[in-house]
């Protein structure tokens, strides 16, 4: 057994919980067991793929608001109705427990007033990101909630689960009453810990009642607020004093401890630009404290970090939530003793970033089929055929993978000695290594499918119809984009991708470089990091009102922090009208005034990249059946390239 700690059983409350995984509330995002019944479905597909968890804290339930009528409610979360009171309530997360409950899983159902909106204890901020006073709270509506989360807790036990979750964190309404930065009270409700614990405790009290003591009362706890003001680890106010309250209130089976301040460094869905598991000593300090089992979740990005912290005492439980996401097999492939199948998350956030920021569905970066499993969309192909893809970073890749693993016979051509295209480019940048172990996973699991791979192989018309596939998938990528400034061709210009992939070139540009920001997502700002990282001084010009406008608070903050540490100078609303020796000027977007940046030594450009279709085009006008995927259509991100790679890979 790779894995003992991870596979040993766990008594909680009333339950045996047949490991020591926890998946926490994620799959909301993923699709809504709140919405059609076809969006039900995929969400209990979703969790039916994933069982090999003991323990599954899988529906994020909005307690109903009070509001005055009129006033709209905004924010992450903001709601007026809620769940608990919705007629199929019963009905949904009925068949999720039943699905769960056929493989001996159990289920928790967590119960959320997130964003504080308009509610909290006080008309004060949690933070300096987002400016929304609260509405304090009467003493009515303080009794109405309890009610209102009593109820939410009978209809838990109705439908069957096993248990419920209050949120006292993620910037819940409950989190500003337990906070010394939101609870500034004279009443009952505040002062000191106990009165800040009241109103929690009342719901934990009612949560009791209305559920007995065969149903698991849990709580997920921030272990340390990460803001000026709001309450740490120790003292009389920090979060081991906050379990030994709830432990000794008697009305609790669980500590479930995370870590973030709302939407600040990190974010409480903490990116690549963390450590595995880096509070996990923290979770280890409460745990040291109570009796109560304690959960720890952030960044457990492995079964082997899962093992370490479980062995190291540091928790009793581990939760997993994207690195489930990015492989709903984790558990049965370390339990079958082969992690190397596992596919790793890379830490991006597009999970949760794409659809709060761009609107779009929900994809995982490197997971396609997450969210679709209710589909059973990847079959085993009836006609097999010969599939020449042409191209080899992580569209080719996908591509290829899925064709292969449904029984076609395919043949990946790379121009490059490698494979990973500009992926892997990008995974020289600080805190992007998992995506070179994304890379490395494809290509094991490449050879698994049977794949023939040739790389140092440049297609052309020719060559593709000597091969004589069935169907042809051009993924040829793209390269960097250069935009068309004066003076862009001069000797100390150089494109991002040439700096990150050769060490000389790097070396050679000099104290102060300048940093061209023509993307609006993570990349200009990870080539900063990367060139502050290396001692050079840094300055970024971005046409953008804030820098990285595609970015979600979930991730902006941790590089953001990076970078400030660096050094870089972020410049807004400017963009580069000359590039002269030493000096760059700069137009003001919307005021359109110039100014000179002198004593620039040399100028980096990270402003994106342009599709290389050209060998698709010529496919298509000698009428050879191909199709376009990934960059070489138009290049986006990882994200929109695997997610398009399933795509085609089903059509053929
Ligand atoms: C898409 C998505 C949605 C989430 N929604 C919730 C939620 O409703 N409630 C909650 O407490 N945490 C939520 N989280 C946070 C996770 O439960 C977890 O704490 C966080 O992702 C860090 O764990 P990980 O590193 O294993 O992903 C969400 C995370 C993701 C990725
Ligand atoms: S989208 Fe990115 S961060 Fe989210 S689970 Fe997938 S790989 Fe991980």
């Amino acid at each position: 057994m790779m894995f003992p700690h991870l596979f040993r059983p766990l008594t909680l409350g009333s339950r045996t919980v047949k490991n020591r995984v926890v998946l926490p509330p994620h799959a909301h995002v993923v699709s809504s067991l709140w919405g059609t019944d076809e969006e039900a479905e995929r969400h209990i597909g979703y969790w039916a793929e994933r069982t090999s968890a003991g323990w599954v804290d899988g529906v994020s339930a909005h307690v109903r608001n009070n509001l005055i009528p009129g006033f709209e409610p905004t924010g992450v979360g903001a709601q007026y109705d809620g769940h608990y009171r919705q007629p199929y309530f019963l009905d949904r997360v009925g068949r999720l427990a039943e699905v769960l409950h056929r493989d001996g899983t159990i289920l928790t159902v967590q119960m959320i007033l997130q964003g504080g909106m308009p509610h909290a204890a006080s008309p004060t901020l949690s933070g300096p990101v987002v400016n929304q006073v609260p509405h304090a709270l009467t003493h009515d509506e303080i009794d109405w909630f309890v009610e209102e989360y009593a109820h939410g807790a009978r209809q838990i036990a109705l439908a069957g689960a096993d248990g419920a979750e209050v949120h006292l964190n993620h910037d819940d309404m409950l989190e500003y009453f337990l906070s010394p930065l939101t609870n500034h009270r004279t009443d009952e409700y505040g002062g000191d810990l106990a009165g800040r614990l009241q109103f929690p405790l009342r719901i934990l009290s009612a949560l009791r009642d209305a559920m007995g003591p065969d149903r698991i009362v849990g709580v997920r706890l921030n272990l340390r607020e990460e803001e000026p003001g709001g309450y740490g680890i120790d003292g009389p106010d920090g979060a081991v004093a906050i379990a030994q309250a709830l432990e000794a209130s008697g009305y609790v089976d669980y500590l479930s401890c995370a870590i973030g301040s709302p939407w600040g460094n990190p974010s409480y869905i903490q990116s690549q630009h963390h450590r595995p598991a880096e509070w996990s000593e923290l979770a280890g300090r409460v745990k040291a404290a109570v009796s109560l089992p304690v959960v720890y979740t952030g960044r457990v990005t492995s079964p082997a970090v899962a093992e370490e912290l479980l062995a190291a005492g540091h928790a009793d439980v581990v939760g997993m939530a994207r690195a489930v996401i990015a492989d709903g097999q984790l558990l049965t492939k370390a339990k079958e003793g082969r992690p190397e199948d596992i596919r790793p998350c890379v830490g991006g956030n597009e999970c949760i970033s794409r659809r709060v920021v761009e609107g779009t569905p929900f994809s995982c970066a490197v997971n396609p089929e997450a969210g679709k499993e209710a589909d059973n969309a990847v079959r085993p192909t009836a006609s097999p055929q010969r599939i020449l893809v042409i191209g080899g970073g992580p569209a080719g890749m996908e591509v290829a993978g899925i064709a292969a693993e449904r029984g076609h016979r395919v043949t990946l051509w790379e121009a490059q000695a490698a494979l990973g295209g500009q992926l892997r480019t990008a995974a020289n940048a600080p805190r992007h290594e998992d995506y070179r172990s994304y890379l490395a996973w494809q290509e094991r699991r490449l050879a698994a499918a049977g794949v023939t791979v040739a790389t140092g192989r440049r297609a052309d018309t020719t060559a593709v119809a000597d091969f004589g596939a069935d169907r042809v998938a051009v993924a040829t990528g793209a390269t960097a984009r250069t935009p068309s400034i004066p003076g862009v061709d001069l000797p100390h210009v150089h494109t991002a991708h040439a700096v990150l992939d050769d060490e000389e070139q790097r070396i050679a540009l000099g104290e102060h470089v300048l940093v061209v920001a023509q993307d609006d997502h993570l990349a200009p700002l990870s080539v900063a990091d990367f060139l502050a990282t290396k001692g050079h001084r840094v300055t970024m010009v971005h046409g953008t009102a804030a820098p990285g406008p595609l970015l979600s608070r979930y991730i902006l903050g941790s590089i953001l922090a990076r970078l400030d540490a660096g050094g870089v100078t972020l410049r807004t609303s400017e963009q580069p009208v000359s590039i002269e020796s030493g000096q760059v000027t700069v137009r003001h977007v919307y005021s359109g005034a110039t100014r000179a940046i002198a004593g620039v030594d040399s100028v980096v450009l990270s402003c994106g990249a342009v599709q290389e279709s050209s060998l698709y085009d010529e496919l298509r006008s000698l009428d050879v059946a191909a199709d376009i995927v990934g960059d070489a259509y138009a290049p986006r991100r990882l994200v929109f390239a695997t997610k398009q790679a399933r795509e085609l890979a089903l059509t053929l």
